[in-house]
């Protein structure tokens, strides 16, 4: 699996700035930001909650809504810098060092949740992520994942275009190295563990995958 620690560790501090939209070339990847973390709350809420395993969590704002609301959130995340970010933040959260396919629980979760981390991991490695979490996860619990996907090869093609006319290098270097995916590449992982599942799209980039094990969505 590739080790994104340092670009992370580097990002830290600055990832708040680039998310709530001072940063110009990552507008349109965080548009409705807040937005989207509120619908992954709203997804999972429940009466008891029980208790939510968040994978990625960078500097903890969908971990922080998520707590403020009641659920019990275990926080996954590799990178140090952001580690120590999210816990100065949050109060009432268990932040654990690991990744999507490494978790270092003992018990099963009700939920699990992940805003713009899944593209981390290579096609391959999203399928064995989806069999292990779902090992982590108990019957009728979701699985949730916001993040850029793409609904056609066309459409990534005319987006990569433009961000390649608008000069945005960054954003172009990231769409280039990581693991960007068509939406229906990764609804089919869920079909072949057996989740029903629901997509939205949430801004130019980012969708949702609304997923629950063996029942309805
Ligand atoms: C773009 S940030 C997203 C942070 C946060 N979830 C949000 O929505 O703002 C991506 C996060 O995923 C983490 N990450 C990178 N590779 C990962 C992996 N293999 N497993 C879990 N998290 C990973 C990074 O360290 C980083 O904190």
């Amino acid at each position: 699996m590739a080790d994104f620690n340092q670009l992370f560790d580097q990002w830290a501090e600055s990832y708040d700035n680039t998310v709530f939209g001072t940063d110009n070339e990552y507008k349109e990847v965080f548009e409705n930001y807040n937005g989207i973390l509120n619908s992954i709350c709203k997804y999972i809420d429940d009466k008891r909650h029980g208790i939510t395993l968040e994978i990625g969590i960078g500097t903890g704002n969908l971990t922080g809504l998520l707590a403020q609301r009641g659920h019990h959130v275990i926080g996954i995340e590799p990178s140090t810098e952001m580690r120590k970010l999210a816990t100065g933040k949050l109060t009432r959260v268990t932040v654990l060092d690991g990744h999507f396919l490494d978790v270092p629980i003992y018990n099963k979760v009700d939920s699990i949740v992940t805003s713009y981390a899944f593209h981390h991991l290579t096609l391959e490695e999203k399928e064995k992520a989806l069999i292990y979490l779902d090992g982590l996860l108990n019957e009728g619990g979701k699985i949730v994942i916001a993040d850029t996907m793409f609904s056609s090869l066309q459409y990534k093609k005319d987006l990569y275009k433009q961000v390649e006319q608008d000069g945005a290098v960054n954003l172009l270097n990231d769409l280039n190295t990581e693991y960007y995916e068509l939406l229906d590449d990764v609804t089919e992982l869920y079909e072949k563990i057996g989740y029903t599942y629901k997509v939205e799209q949430m801004n130019k980039y980012v969708w949702t995958i609304l997923a629950q094990k063996g029942g309805k969505e």
